[in-house]
């Protein structure tokens, strides 16, 4: 998840000056392929019917499926012909004007280490599992192709405008753990929901969060917790919506409105909201009452 903060300013030696690193593909051990395919397999058999077609689709044609971690350039030459996008291997996290300028190039920059065989369920740093496994896919589907392109765009004029909070959010609620309305029930889009085997069936099927009609400020203005389940979702209804009321509108106005206004808690519902399921937040209090 990149866009947490970022803390160094130099790239680390060996790394170029957009920070990009080999993959050194041929210097993972069976071991590690090992841990991709234990990952895949079981989320493979968790997302029909939980994950959007979008999704679905994308694991498809990426051929994801094929044993062992990716090979970034055989990765990249296949989505490199279905939506212009390819995947760039970096040292960890990176400084967010270098995140969003390779972003707005088409360029979606992953980890290339991974996790290791006892950490299957929660590690706190983005690994290759979660950035190809989670966002490559997405990056198959036209339409969110072109919304990363332009959040990566719009991620430079945040810097500027002073509302990278606010940004972020968008980002977090939507890319990270994005939900969507199908025709045959929620699904879900998000890279940090699909790659997580406990949270793919929590979003979904869990009392306890609440699940809200995405609306663009209210997204904004909302706190996300970055240690545990989300206490929120956010649906849109289609993707094509999405970028409706994103890439297609002018965020200067709109943070200048908002950054006036109090930040929304993490478990808050708020007038207006169009509620899908009032949470019980039963799963964070119970977390909450353990400390
Ligand atoms: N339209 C936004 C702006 O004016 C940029 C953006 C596009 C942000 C798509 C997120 C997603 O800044």
């Amino acid at each position: 998840m990149n866009e947490e903060t970022h803390v160094h300013e130099h790239p680390p030696e060996g790394a170029s000056s957009d920070w990009t690193i080999p993959q050194n593909w041929d210097a993972y051990s069976d071991e590690e392929h090992r841990v991709w395919d234990t990952l895949f397999e079981r989320q493979a058999k968790l997302l029909p019917g939980r994950a959007s077609e979008a999704y679905l689709r994308g694991l498809d044609v990426l051929k994801l499926s094929k044993p062992g971690i990716p090979d970034f350039e055989e990765l990249s030459e296949r989505l490199m012909k279905l939506t212009g996008w390819q995947v760039v291997a970096v040292p960890g996290l990176v400084p967010d004007d270098v995140f969003f300028d390779h972003m707005a190039n088409r360029r979606f920059v992953a980890g290339n280490f991974i996790r290791r065989a006892d950490q299957l369920d929660y590690l706190q740093e983005p690994d290759v599992f979660h950035d190809v496994f989670g966002h490559v896919p997405m990056l198959a589907d036209p339409r969110f192709a072109d919304y990363l392109e332009a959040y990566g765009r719009g991620g430079l004029r945040a810097l500027e405008l002073g509302a990278l909070k606010q940004l972020a959010r968008l980002y977090w609620y939507t890319v990270e753990f994005g939900l969507i309305e199908e025709e045959e029930g929620l699904r879900i889009y998000g890279s940090g929901i699909v790659s997580s085997y406990s949270e793919s069936q929590f979003a979904l099927e869990d009392p306890s969060p609440n699940r809200i009609r995405f609306d663009l400020k209210r997204v904004m203005r909302t706190d996300y917790r970055i240690d545990d389940f989300q206490q929120n979702y956010f649906v849109i209804p289609s993707f094509d919506e999405l970028l409706r009321v994103t890439v297609e509108s002018d965020f200067a106005p709109l943070y200048a409105e908002i950054l006036d206004q109090p930040d929304i808690a993490v478990a808050e519902l708020v007038p207006g909201d169009d509620i899908i399921t009032n949470g019980t937040q039963a799963y964070a209090k119970a977390k909450a009452a353990q400390m």
